[in-house]
């Protein structure tokens, strides 16, 4: 409350009821103000009608000073009544008044998918050996996808690819058309197109999607692979060997180990599947590795010379390795997820934990 009239200050009356003004929650209790600082009890208006008892000297200088002081106040009520409506209709109570001096709520941060992660460090790990990194259709032909990785029309091999088949040219329902479209079942197809447009020496390693017909735990429609394709004069098993030790290492860590067993495909000879040891139990033995100690992670041989042919490439001078790998598989291994399916059903509680 303001002091009573006789011994009202002018300017501290002023700051007071300015201050108080200005933190008026609403227009209710603007009104409230207006009242107890300019209507007729106010200590001001008493003051300005005691005016007449001065003396006249006195009384022009006082009268001044009051009138400058009544101008303040109202200008204030209007100025704060003004906000007060702009910022929802003078309506505004206190608790929802906005402030803006309040810290933000800053805005979650996310990060790359496991996924991506790991196709990324797989990108690094070969760019640093040197590899190009080239990308290919998902939605590719039957040349690319088996003629031309020695799997002729009717070799059985085709079988264990599952493919998504998109639409068959023509009225023909044979798998001889040329031109039959699917989806990609593996990023194989690549090696031909690479080979098509480029010349020995070859190092690429090409990341992508590829889509079978399979779901399960450990399979899902749309999955990732890495091809890898060198084609150089006198490249061996040698190179392939010390290559992918080199990326098992640099993807799991200094201690893994890796072996070779003989596996079949038709687009390379010998073919060979390559095993690392458990990451988990580093080889003793335990449910991740089965018992084991090892684990398979890629499917890898060399270029067989029908595929080193299809891709233009002269066979009696050039030798060739290539392999596949599961990024997703990789991811799983790397981060120790057991269901692939879990990477893909888009839950922020299960992919921000990596
Ligand atoms: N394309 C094979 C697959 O998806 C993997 C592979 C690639 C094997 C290259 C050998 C060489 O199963």
């Amino acid at each position: 409350m303001t002091s009573a009239a006789p011994g009202l200050d002018p300017e501290s009356h002023q700051r007071e009821a300015l201050e108080r003004i200005a933190a008026a929650p609403n227009e209710g209790s603007l009104e409230e103000l207006r009242v107890e600082f300019l209507g007729r009890k106010a200590a001001l208006s008493e003051a300005l009608s005691r005016l007449g008892s001065l003396p006249p000297d006195q009384r022009r200088e006082k009268g001044a000073t009051l009138n400058r002081v009544k101008a303040a106040l109202q200008q204030g009520l209007d100025v704060r009544r003004e906000a007060l409506r702009s910022a929802g209709g003078g309506t505004l109570a206190a608790a929802e008044a906005i402030d803006l001096t309040f810290p933000g709520r800053s805005p979650r941060r996310g990060h790359p998918h496991p996924v991506m992660r790991v196709w990324r460090e797989m990108e690094d790990i070969f760019r640093g050996l040197g590899y190009d990194v080239a990308r290919g259709p998902e939605v590719d032909n039957d040349y690319y996808t088996f003629e031309a990785l020695n799997m002729p029309a009717g070799h059985p091999a085709r079988d264990g690819f599952d493919t998504f088949f998109t639409a068959v040219d023509g009225a023909g329902t044979d798998d001889t058309t040329e031109t039959r479209v699917l989806l990609r079942p593996h990023t194989s197809p690549m090696q031909i197109r690479y080979m098509e447009t480029h010349q020995a020496p070859i190092r690429v390693m090409i990341p992508g999607k590829a889509y079978r017909r399979d779901n399960d735990a450990t399979h899902v429609p749309m999955f990732h692979q890495v091809e890898g394709l060198v084609v150089d004069e006198g490249i061996t098993v040698a190179d392939l060997k010390g290559t992918l030790e080199y990326f098992a290492r640099a993807m799991f860590g200094d201690r893994r180990r890796i072996r070779l067993r003989p596996d079949h495909f038709p687009f390379t000879e010998p073919s060979l599947e390559v095993h690392v040891s458990c990451m988990q139990c580093d080889g003793s033995g335990c449910v991740l590795c089965r018992h084991s100690g090892w684990i398979e992670i890629l499917g890898a041989g060399m270029v067989h010379p029908n595929v080193l042919r299809y891709g233009g490439m002269d066979p009696e001078r050039y030798t060739g390795f290539a392999f596949g790998c599961g990024i997703d598989r990789v991811a799983m291994l790397k981060y120790g997820i057991d269901d692939l399916r879990s990477l893909f059903e888009n839950d922020v509680r299960m992919i921000g934990q990596f």
